[in-house]
């Protein structure tokens, strides 16, 4: 093939930031696949909105149909966010053949076996590395980085707006609703912000980190979680006169076939790497038992870095195809479940 068409489900923040980067770098792609990738249609929700990129009026649409049911089309990315109706259209673009990129965490951290299993079923691709810390290639780093050691314990700083809001709070001394909006503004928060500031986008997270870097079936719902929402500015001032800072942490770690995973506002001290983590950026620790201490950084959101991770999965599905080892080096569901977790 000369040419692989994409159908792009969402041309928002991360979708508008992939249409940028296909153009942009189309020739350093090129050099690598030696195929012309081609946005062949993209759905939205509103035909009329204005847009901040220049795309061809024809290759709009309303209809999921006209992307899910092309035959002509070989990749479909999802970037509208949620549940519904983005879990149907996966697995039907997948029950066609077609390999499949999304950014969404809600829904690989909730149905990702289902997901994952119906790809292996098809012999499809299925890559989601944006989902978790936007432009940091931490879910690549998991499933090929460390396939050779054995994971013990992961923290992390995964959601850019509330590191974003904790910041501007904690260095400007800003006002928690302010930030929240301006975080909105810069397109790093959820659709529905109560998912950062409540902890649950970090739980979704620390959630699919687990899955692959414990190679287990993790179970969302045994994380333990507490946002942010009610930290003030007392509590931030109080922690500085200590020399500490407050962060939004994600902690997994396993012990024994026990493995427990936890999101909550935690103290760090100001000397420790992460209390340097500032702004949209996130920070992985990750220990294994043979490798030690690694930590990855990198931007959480925002539309470049997320759309980078999801050009950078784009490129490796092209490879794929043109390896023909479609679906052959998705990482399938994994069987093995949590013998023990905390509460049981
Ligand atoms: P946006 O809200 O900016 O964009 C969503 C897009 O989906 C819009 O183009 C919208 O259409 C379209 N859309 C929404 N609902 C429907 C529907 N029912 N039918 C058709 N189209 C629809 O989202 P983001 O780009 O911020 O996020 C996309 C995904 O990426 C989410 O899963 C998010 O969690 C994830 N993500 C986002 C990051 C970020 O920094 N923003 C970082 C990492 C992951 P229209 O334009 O017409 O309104
Ligand atoms: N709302 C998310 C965040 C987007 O702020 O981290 C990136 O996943």
């Amino acid at each position: 093939k000369k040419q692989v068409k994409v159908g792009l489900l969402g041309l928002g923040t991360v979708g508008t930031g992939v249409a940028r980067i296909l153009e942009m770098h189309q020739d350093d792609l090129l050099k690598q696949t030696s195929v012309e990738i081609k946005i062949a249609k993209v759905l939205v929700s509103d035909l009329q909105k204005k847009r901040s990129i220049e795309l061809d009026a024809d290759l709009f649409t309303l209809s999921a149909a006209d992307i899910i049911e092309d035959p002509e089309i070989d990749i479909v990315i999802e970037l509208i966010g949620g549940i519904e109706p983005t879990k149907q259209y996966i697995l039907d673009a997948l029950d066609r053949g077609k390999h499949v990129i999304t950014a969404n965490k809600d829904l690989m951290a909730l149905h990702g076996t289902e997901i994952l299993a119906k790809a292996a079923e098809k012999g499809c691709d299925v890559y989601y590395e944006a989902s978790v810390a936007g432009g940091i290639p931490i879910l690549r780093a998991l499933v090929d980085g460390f396939s050779s050691d054995r994971i013990h314990k992961m923290i992390g700083i995964v959601n850019g707006t509330t590191n974003y809001i904790l910041t501007k709070m904690s260095q400007e001394g800003a006002q928690y609703e302010d930030v929240l909006k301006e975080a909105q503004e810069l397109g790093y928060a959820e659709a529905d912000p109560t998912a950062d500031v409540e902890g649950f986008d970090a739980a979704r997270k620390m959630a699919i980190l687990s899955n692959l870097g414990f190679k287990v079936d993790f179970d969302l719902n045994h994380v333990d979680v507490r946002g942010m929402s009610n930290v003030t500015a007392e509590d931030i001032a109080y922690g500085k006169k200590l020399g500490y800072v407050i962060k939004l942490l994600g902690i997994a770690q396993r012990d024994e076939g026990c493995i427990e995973v936890s999101v909550q506002p935690t103290m760090i001290h100001r000397k420790h790497p992460l209390a340097s983590v500032n702004g949209v950026f996130n920070a992985v620790y990750v220990y294994g038992a043979a490798v030690g201490e690694t930590m990855f950084y990198g931007p959480g959101a925002g539309e470049l870095p997320t759309a980078t991770a999801v050009t950078s999965d784009l490129v490796t599905v092209v490879k794929n195809m043109k390896l023909g080892i479609s679906g052959k080096s998705v990482v399938a569901p994994y069987r093995e479940t949590i013998l023990k977790t905390p509460e049981q």
